[in-house]
């Protein structure tokens, strides 16, 4: 086995944790919160630790941050590697930088148009330069009262992945977070997406997956859920068979809060191996 599919295959046995900041904390804010974090956040070997801040303070934070304990994500970038793109920052900038990306996120999605083509080519730029890029799909409310979840589900896949080999695969994490569910804001009430409803969405991820690049990479792609995720909730997303790991917005902004959860994320993960 080569280096880097060991290294696939390590990550794929762990629970992987994002925290998206959003457009939230300057500079200064964001380097004090990762202090602060770096103090309180014990590393466990079967949990990933990924934090999404702003753009502005990922060039900072990539020189103060302990890889061993946080990777770092950027929340978007342009699909070019360079050009005339005034005011965008693109995948190869980012390289050296940041580990993943997200990439086509609901917010980019319905407040800035993103579309399926800009996201593949997003997905592809972000593999190209050595960066995980965290593919996130999920279904509106209109959507989701319409059984239209799985349709939803299966476009934005096969639009997503459309450039993307089986090889490439390996490298990308899918993130279910159905758009009803994505909190909206600090003062909005979480809003609890039941289980039946998270273990027919991954099951239809995967089985697209397989449709796709066949079964081992269904079985093997890590596969998130995110939306509304809280340290009450997170123990009961992770025991759904088929959820590797969370998307986490408004709480991980909370430094005991997102601490909670990588800790219950740990101890789950330890429950699940021993059962
Ligand atoms: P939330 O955000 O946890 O605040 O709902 C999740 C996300 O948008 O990724």
């Amino acid at each position: 086995m080569d280096k880097h599919k060991r290294f696939i295959k390590m990550a794929g046995d762990k629970k992987l944790i994002i925290g998206n900041w959003k457009m939230n904390l300057n500079i200064g804010e964001a380097s004090l919160f990762l202090h602060k974090l770096s103090k309180i956040v014990k590393t466990h070997r079967d949990v990933e630790v990924v934090l999404a801040p702003t753009t502005l303070a990922l060039q900072p934070l990539s020189l103060q941050v302990n890889l061993k304990q946080f990777k770092l994500a950027a929340q978007n970038f342009y699909w070019r590697d360079s050009g005339t793109y005034t005011g965008e920052v693109s995948a190869s900038q980012l390289r050296g930088i940041v580990q993943y990306a997200l990439v086509g996120h609901s917010e980019r999605r319905h407040v800035f148009n993103e579309n399926d083509k800009d996201i593949r080519s997003k997905v592809a730029a972000a593999v190209r330069n050595g960066i995980r890029p965290v593919l996130c799909i999920g279904e509106t409310a209109w959507e989701h009262a319409s059984n239209e979840t799985h349709d939803v589900l299966h476009d934005q896949l096969t639009g997503g992945l459309a450039n993307i080999t089986s090889e490439e695969l390996e490298q990308v994490v899918i993130a279910y977070e159905p758009v009803w569910a994505i909190s909206a804001g600090q003062d909005s009430k979480p809003v609890n997406v039941s289980p039946t409803d998270v273990i027919s969405a991954i099951k239809a991820v995967r089985s697209q997956i397989e449709h796709l690049y066949g079964k081992k990479a269904a079985e093997s792609i890590q596969v998130l859920y995110g939306g509304s995720v809280t340290s009450d909730s997170v123990a009961d997303y992770l025991a759904i068979s088929g959820v590797d790991g969370l998307l986490v917005g408004g709480a991980s902004l909370n430094a005991n809060t997102f601490n909670e959860i990588l800790e219950k994320a740990h101890k789950g993960s330890k429950v699940a191996k021993k059962g």
